[in-house]
């Protein structure tokens, strides 16, 4: 009675850059459960990473999509409008700052450095939001975003990342304010350490990595299937109550105080 099913349902997943990304395992997750899926890359650079993964399944989009401008992010969804008329479901799975950020003091945060963090990886959320609620009606659906727990507390390394993720998890919950009247559900996974293209970058990470198993109750690191499992949840009529949320996909590491 309760089976997750998304067919008929349309779904865009942002920020696949390869076969470790968050964003495919959520997609993956999402297609298997019957989603038609979209799947968007940054550039060219990453356009056949997208092409091969998508190649199996039947009827998968692409589109092109560098979240650094808002006629980027508007053009994107103009583009899914075309193909796909709806959207019910958006993924935002996407973060970037310089390497030079991503360690050492964080007093020494360049304000450039800053803006660019900031901008990518947090504002980008709010114009994606924008684009993807007109598509949504009248309906409504669920947009969900990737997140980290030093937004909450420090992580050495993890720097100016923090700061965007302090600040994407606020915009969590202010869009889920604004588009609740749509039935619109924005919400946010705190996902532990994934081995990524990006975690690889911070330095510190490994150090991360290996206190979460050593100190999670469950004794061990998560696995990316698990965050595309929550994604799932997070995005099918089973969290149809569920808004504004920041979910924890960490084998429990947040809870503890030492
Ligand atoms: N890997 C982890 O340990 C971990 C833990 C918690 C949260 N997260 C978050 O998960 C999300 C996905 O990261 P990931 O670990 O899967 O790494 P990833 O490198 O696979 O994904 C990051 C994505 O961001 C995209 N991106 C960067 N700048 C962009 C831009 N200007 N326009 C469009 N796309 C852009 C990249 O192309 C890439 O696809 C990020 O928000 C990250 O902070 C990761």
């Amino acid at each position: 009675m309760y089976a997750i099913d998304l067919s008929g349902k349309n779904a865009v997943v942002f920020g696949v850059a390869n076969h470790r990304s968050i964003a495919w395992a959520i997609a993956q997750a999402l297609q298997q459960a019957g989603a038609r899926m979209a799947v968007a890359y940054q550039n060219d650079r990453l356009r056949e990473n997208a092409e091969k993964l998508v190649a199996p399944w039947q009827d998968a989009m692409l589109v092109e999509c560098d979240v650094a401008t808002d006629a980027n992010v508007e053009a994107a969804f103009a583009t899914l409008k075309e193909k796909m008329g709806r959207v019910d479901i958006v993924v935002h799975s996407i973060a970037f700052a310089n390497r030079e950020d991503l360690g050492g003091r964080f007093v020494n945060t360049p304000r450039e450095g800053f803006r660019l963090a900031l901008d990518v990886s947090a504002y980008s959320l709010i114009p994606i939001a924008r684009a993807a609620a007109p598509l949504m009606a009248p309906s409504g659906g669920s947009i969900v975003t990737m997140t980290f727990q030093a937004s909450e507390r420090v992580f050495p390394g993890y720097n100016v990342m923090g700061t965007a993720k302090a600040a994407l998890e606020n915009e969590v919950r202010q869009l889920a304010s604004d588009l609740g009247p749509e039935n619109v559900r924005v919400n946010a996974i705190s996902a532990g350490p994934v081995d990524t293209l990006s975690s690889r970058v911070i330095s510190g990470y490994s150090v991360m990595k290996h206190a979460h198993a050593d100190r999670a109750p469950m004794r061990r690191n998560i696995t990316v299937e698990e965050v595309g499992k929550t994604g799932l949840y997070l995005c099918s009529d089973l969290s149809s109550g569920v808004t504004g949320e920041v979910i924890h996909v960490d084998t429990g590491y947040h809870i503890m105080g030492i």
